[in-house]
């Protein structure tokens, strides 16, 4: 089982990158999106995944592209990040969810009335989790696994060259989450051993 630590080490995306790193990468979307980007690719395979009006949390959510689309495609959506800097970029590029600064390995999102808030869908976009704190995988996983609703689904995403599939599977193995179907993009191209990326659908056993 999962190892709980009341203090976890901070992220990689913290601890593994040079001061103004945030700012750069906000920049970097920002840019991207007045060139007239498609930043959104990730947002609409999990809109056609769930019934209208979900609940949605974009977990790791950066800068904001995934929550601020499915926000716009009517979801009710949680946005929660580490990194300040960016939930800043966040609240002002896409208003409209409800972003909070967090760390994942610790999250515990409540209800007004003290019960635990739980999503249809929960997304982790763009490398999370290559970012988090080395060898808190299974503790990140196990935190979101008790965000997830009666039926509901997590979406993980990453570059097999920052997170090797088999790492991630062993950390995978520590929790009550099972790998229903793993693809190799996220415009559902089938999942194969020379894939560069994987994306990898998880539910609850
Ligand atoms: C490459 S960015 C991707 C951002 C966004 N999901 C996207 O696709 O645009 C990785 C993100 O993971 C976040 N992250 C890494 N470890 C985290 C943790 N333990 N808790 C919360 N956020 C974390 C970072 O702060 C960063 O925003």
């Amino acid at each position: 089982m999962v190892e709980v630590m009341s203090t976890p080490p901070p992220p990689r995306w913290i601890t593994d990158t040079e001061p103004g790193h945030s700012e750069w990468y906000v920049e970097r979307f920002r840019s991207m999106a007045a060139d007239g980007a498609d930043l959104f690719g990730e947002a609409r395979f999990i809109d056609a995944m769930v019934g209208r009006s979900s609940r949605i949390l974009d977990a790791g959510c950066g800068p904001g592209r995934v929550g601020g689309y499915l926000h716009s495609a009517g979801h009710e959506v949680v946005g929660v990040d580490v990194d300040p800097v960016l939930i800043e970029a966040a609240s002002a590029d896409y208003p409209g969810p409800d972003w909070q600064v967090h760390d994942l390995a610790t999250l515990d999102l409540r209800n007004d009335d003290g019960s635990r808030r739980e999503f249809d869908a929960i997304v982790c976009a763009g490398n999370v989790l290559a970012f988090v704190a080395a060898d808190t995988e299974a503790l990140v996983l196990t935190r979101l696994a008790e965000h997830l609703a009666d039926g509901g689904f997590l979406a993980v995403g990453f570059h097999v060259a920052k997170l090797p599939v088999a790492t991630f599977d062993a950390a995978l193995a520590d929790t009550d989450l099972t790998l229903d179907l793993r693809l190799s993009t996220w415009d559902v191209r089938p999942w194969h051993d020379d894939a560069d990326f994987a994306v990898s659908i998880l539910r609850r056993a």
